[in-house]
């Protein structure tokens, strides 16, 4: 009796079997006709252009996050160049406090996190295109804490000042 069931349960699994053996499908590998051809004007995923998000507390603490993992090694907290790997030996970026980096638009410093520049290598592999605006954001909101002038303040601020 026993046996008998076995022989039953196994001709069930085999049958399974043969019948998926059999179902028609589509082959996974057919040989391609030549190389694929990449249609023009395409780019990769992580370069397709984002639209410049607008600077809300959300993305300036993306942006300081970001910043913390991937500029700071070298650019410092404060952005003043004067990193770890910097005190270390590696050769000094400028501070973002200097007049030319305070006068660059922004949109320099998603350039140079796409680019690179001069000896700084590219992080456009590493840093997607929106996250790059939160960390440019992030870079002038620090311009500002280190240059801030008491005329770029609302009267009202200004009052709250004394
Ligand atoms: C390994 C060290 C290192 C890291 C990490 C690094 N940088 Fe730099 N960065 C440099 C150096 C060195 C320079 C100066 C390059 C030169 O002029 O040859 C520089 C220059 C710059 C400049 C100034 C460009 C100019 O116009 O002079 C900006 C802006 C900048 N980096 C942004 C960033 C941002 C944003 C990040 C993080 C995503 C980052 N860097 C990460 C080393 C680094």
């Amino acid at each position: 009796m026993k046996r008998t069931l076995l022989l039953f349960v196994g001709a069930m699994a085999l049958g399974g079997c043969d019948d998926m053996a059999l179902q028609p499908k589509q082959k996974a590998y057919f040989p391609l006709a030549g190389p694929a051809e990449v249609p023009s004007g395409t780019a990769e995923f992580r370069e397709m252009p984002v639209e410049v998000p607008p600077v809300t507390m959300a993305l300036l603490e993306r942006g300081q996050e970001r910043f913390r993992i991937y500029c700071t090694p070298c650019h410092s907290e404060l952005g003043d160049g004067r990193g770890m790997v910097v005190q270390r030996g590696f050769p000094p970026p400028p501070s973002y406090h200097i007049e030319r980096l305070r006068e660059a638009p922004v949109q320099h410093f998603y350039d140079v996190i796409t680019n690179g520049h001069g000896i700084m290598y590219s992080y456009a592999n590493r840093v997607q295109p929106r996250d790059r605006w939160a960390i440019a954001a992030y870079i002038r909101a620090l311009q500002r804490s280190q240059n801030g002038k008491v005329a770029d303040l609302t009267p009202t601020e200004r009052g709250a000042l004394q």
